[in-house]
């Protein structure tokens, strides 16, 4: 696990653009997984700046997002889909049928889990995926005592998280479910590049430090794999 320490937010945004952007630009045909969370605004922003000078940036690009609240309406300014379309979808050249994210309205949520995972095996597999990482040590929306081999899958939000998260939400209507992509999912993953930033954050950086992978802190499952950076 490589470790960087980044001056403020706006080098860890740069630093995470760079490494996006070089992915990109060595394989314009990337298999991308991407997170949500106020940690990637910053290098969303960066990369949408960046492709705006060039052409055709994003046209042969596949991004699978990581997750998506169950019963949430893309329209809504709480979902996912909405979050990904106003920092990063709507101002670059990526073909909607190559952005993915579950789909948490599905009749079927365990037919869209196992949609999901055959779409991102079509795709040849996740090339690079960027990771932000929950107080509680959550990657994705996988909770402690999550299973390292775990799979996409529908799953119950912690309280504390779903307060983390509330903001978009009214008071009351928090979704209490998500379909996540599992550990496991992530962990084939090519490369994994993981954004840490915010306050309160300091305790769940100090315990992956530690560099023992333990389901009770999903985060120390990167441990496992051979191509982690962590930008902090
Ligand atoms: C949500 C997302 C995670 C994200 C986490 C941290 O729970 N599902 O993927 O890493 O929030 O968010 P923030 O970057 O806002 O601290």
């Amino acid at each position: 696990m490589k470790w960087e320490s980044c001056a403020d937010y706006g080098a860890l945004s740069r630093t995470g653009a760079a490494i996006f952007l070089e992915q990109v630009r060595l394989n314009p045909k990337s298999v991308l997984g991407l997170p949500t969370g106020r940690t990637p605004v910053g290098m969303y922003d960066q990369v949408v700046q960046q492709c705006a000078r060039e052409y055709a940036c994003f046209s042969e690009i596949s991004t699978f997002n990581l997750d998506e609240y169950v019963g949430i309406p893309k329209e809504h300014p709480g979902s996912y889909f909405a979050f990904m379309r106003e920092h990063l979808f709507a101002d670059v050249d990526i073909d909607p049928s190559r952005s993915n994210l579950p789909d948490g309205m599905a009749r079927d949520l365990e037919a869209e889990c196992t949609r999901y995972e055959a779409r991102i095996r079509a795709a040849g597999g996740l090339d690079l995926t960027f990771l932000g990482l929950g107080r509680n040590g959550h990657i994705g929306f996988n909770e402690p005592g999550t299973p390292f081999d775990s799979r996409t899958r529908v799953v119950q939000l912690h309280e504390s998280t779903r307060s983390a998260n509330s903001s978009l939400f009214e008071d009351g209507h928090v979704p209490t479910h998500a379909i996540t992509m599992g550990i496991g999912t992530i962990l084939k993953s090519r490369r994994i590049v993981m954004l840490v930033s915010g306050t309160g954050k300091e305790e769940a950086v100090a315990r992956l430090r530690e560099g023992k992978p333990d389901p009770a802190f999903p985060a120390s499952a990167l441990w496992l794999h051979p191509d982690v950076t962590v930008l902090v």
